[in-house]
């Protein structure tokens, strides 16, 4: 049996006893432990990091609002990264890897990486960025992404990131929802060999927003257009600055950063996320999750843009003091082994990723794998969308070659961080199952009335009290949203998490999926109401449905459903107007696969539109009884269009 060997027992996979010997967590006590007094346990852990005050209480819980370490005082970026002077000044904090194949990748050590930050911090201060301010970073994966987000949390600034594949009308939509006066941006960037003008999607975006000054990093050399005081480049900026920058000591609960989610009207919800709670959940799940050790390079392939890569893209791996690694480009460009290529070239040993990523990998063959040797890797994750079989075995035997665990992890932007996985010292790994709540984490599986369901029966997905330290605190300036979409269902100490899921016998959490209007397409968050509104604001459009529907390779695929006024265009050109508008007002990342262009939509006699019918004829369930139905003569019809 060879040194790393994963032991099957029946359905079963456990790490085998090397493995588990160099675990960071190998006794199954902890979960009792922690379920003993969860807030005593997450104490425990917070007094890992520095603290400037240490917190007053633990917990206080004024449901449904609740804090966490109320009364410490900390900065996370001192724990990010001056913290790490001390034993490893000179290691690689971050590795970054442009997308052109020619191009040298960038390695800053930990010292390095802090005097970047404390330079475009004091370029922060400068311009009059203050604590509690608001900056909108609408960046690719360059270093100078993680640098600026560093920034903003050395000077107490709140970043709010705009993923860079948004269009100007999603980007102008979260900047004036943040009211940032401070846009960070790039000239270009490179996607699939072609270079992005991000900085002409910025320019449109900014547009009746308070951004005042626009901050240009020069990535690509591409052309731009320029406004003169108004832009300015990073580089002239940061050149002189001082690269000493004390970290602004922070309330517990002040303000971390703010992240979008989309949101069931079409209006994305402002996520708040606070600096003491958050730091400590997201440096103890990486480290135990990921079973991180002193030489690990950690691989999270998430852009910034979403929750994933804030997470475990930039904080958790800095504050265990590893390595973070950063790729431009799409992981299968200009071949499909370019990942493959990179783990073996910077050795990898802890590579994180999507289903869908996965599933796109299988479908190239193996001929590409076998001509890497991947052996640097130790463990695998997944994360952000439900993990067939299929894909699992795939990861486990041709990527991990059966020797590294496999951490499927759940968790949702709200969270901050992971809640549930298995750990790699203990396990069990069971293929399509996510695992147990992370230590400390209370979760419950409900019927719509809120009875706890046992082991098989299907639920709902909540959290109980005290939560976890990085959960949400709000949506930024809209109590009512809070309210209305986490503690509605089961009462103000419940959190709904919108998840449909079981639990095995021995407790192990399977996900079914959502039950709310989100689908997840590639990975990537997305609701049929923001969906639908985009498609609205066609001037030739007067009603329209989306449902997902299921895909191979991205699990999921928006399909719209449209009724058009009469008009002389051509059914075709009209169809593709219908895409370009869900582009121009979200941007390229979940068009739209399919667009019928229907007569009437089906609904209830209340004008409800009934959108489970429209699902079913994709999923090849039986339509059941239409009688209720204001129109049901419009089913069959559409069925034909769909179905021929
Ligand atoms: C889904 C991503 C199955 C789930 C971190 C959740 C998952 C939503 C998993 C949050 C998983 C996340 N298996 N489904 N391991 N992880 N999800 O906010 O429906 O982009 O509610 O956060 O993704 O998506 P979000």
């Amino acid at each position: 049996m060879g040194k790393e060997d994963i032991i099957k027992k029946g359905d079963l996979y456990f790490p085998g006893e090397e493995l588990k010997k160099g675990a960071q967590l190998k006794d199954e006590a902890i979960y009792q432990k922690a379920a003993k007094d969860p807030v005593k346990f997450w104490e425990e852990l917070a007094q890992d990091l520095k603290w400037s005050k240490k917190w007053e209480k633990g917990f206080s819980h004024d449901p449904p609002y609740f804090e966490w370490f109320k009364g410490g005082k900390i900065n996370i970026t001192q724990n990010a990264l001056d913290e790490n002077l001390k034993e490893r000044a000179n290691k690689p904090a971050l590795i970054w890897i442009p997308e052109p194949i020619e191009e040298q990748a960038r390695v800053l050590s930990y010292q390095e990486l802090l005097r970047e930050v404390n330079k475009f911090s004091n370029v922060l201060k400068k311009l009059g960025v203050k604590k509690g301010d608001r900056v909108g970073i609408y960046l690719p994966m360059v270093p100078e992404a993680i640098i600026a987000m560093l920034s903003c949390a050395r000077i107490g600034a709140v970043h709010s990131v705009v993923f860079s594949a948004f269009s100007p009308a999603a980007l102008k939509i979260r900047l004036q929802d943040t009211g940032a006066k401070i846009l960070i941006t790039a000239d270009g960037y490179y996607r699939r060999g072609k270079i992005m003008n991000l900085k002409e999607n910025a320019d449109e975006g900014v547009k009746e927003t308070e951004v005042e000054k626009v901050i240009v990093v020069k990535r690509a050399g591409n052309e731009i257009p320029w406004q003169e005081g108004r832009d300015l480049w990073w580089h002239e900026l940061v050149k002189d600055e001082s690269d000493q920058c004390q970290p602004e000591i922070m309330d517990s609960e002040d303000l971390l950063f703010l992240l979008a989610t989309s949101g069931s009207t079409g209006h994305p919800k402002q996520i708040m996320h606070t600096c003491g709670g958050y730091a400590v959940q997201a440096k103890f799940t990486g480290k135990w999750i990921f079973d991180w050790h002193e030489n690990d390079i950690f691989w999270c392939t998430a852009d910034i843009g979403w929750i994933t890569g804030h997470t475990y893209g930039v904080y958790s791996p800095l504050l265990n003091g590893i390595t973070t690694l950063i790729f431009e480009g799409a992981p299968d460009w200009p071949e499909p082994d370019r990942w493959c290529q990179i783990v073996d070239k910077h050795q990898v040993t802890v590579f994180y990723t999507a289903p869908t990523a996965i599933r796109m990998f299988e479908k190239y063959g193996e001929d590409f794998l076998k001509k890497h040797k991947l052996d640097s890797l130790r463990i695998l994750g997944s994360v952000g969308e439900i993990f067939d079989e299929a894909a699992w075995y795939w990861y486990f035997e041709k990527v991990g070659k059966r020797r590294c665990p496999i951490v499927d992890t759940w968790w949702q932007t709200e969270s901050g961080g992971i809640l549930i996985s298995s750990l790699p010292g203990m396990g069990p790994f069971k293929p399509s199952f996510i695992g147990l709540p992370f230590p400390g984490v209370k979760i419950d599986i409900l019927d719509n009335k809120g009875k706890s369901l046992g082991p098989d029966q299907q639920g709902n997905l909540v959290i109980l009290p005290p939560f976890a330290p990085g959960f949400l605190r709000g949506v930024y300036k809209n109590s009512k949203k809070y309210l209305e979409t986490y503690w509605k269902q089961y009462g103000k100490e419940i959190y709904f998490t919108s998840d449909a899921a079981y639990r095995d016998k021995a407790g192990l959490v399977r996900i079914v999926g959502r039950v709310d209007d989100v689908i997840k397409v590639a990975g990537h968050r997305i609701t049929i109401g923001e969906l639908e509104s985009a498609i609205a604001l066609h001037e030739d459009i007067i009603g329209c449905a989306v449902v997902g529907k299921p895909d191979e390779i991205k699990g999921e695929v928006p399909i719209a459903f449209v009724v058009s006024k009469k008009t002389e265009k051509p059914v075709e050109q009209l169809k593709k107007e219908v895409v370009e508008q869900v582009k121009k007002e979200i941007g390229p990342i979940v068009l739209p696969q399919e667009v019928y262009l229907v007569e009437d939509l089906p609904k209830t006699r209340s004008g409800k539109i009934m959108r489970r019918i429209l699902k079913k004829l994709f999923t090849g369930e039986p339509l059941g009884d239409l009688s209720t139905l204001a129109n049901p003569q419009s089913v069959e019809k559409i069925k034909k269009i769909v179905c021929g």
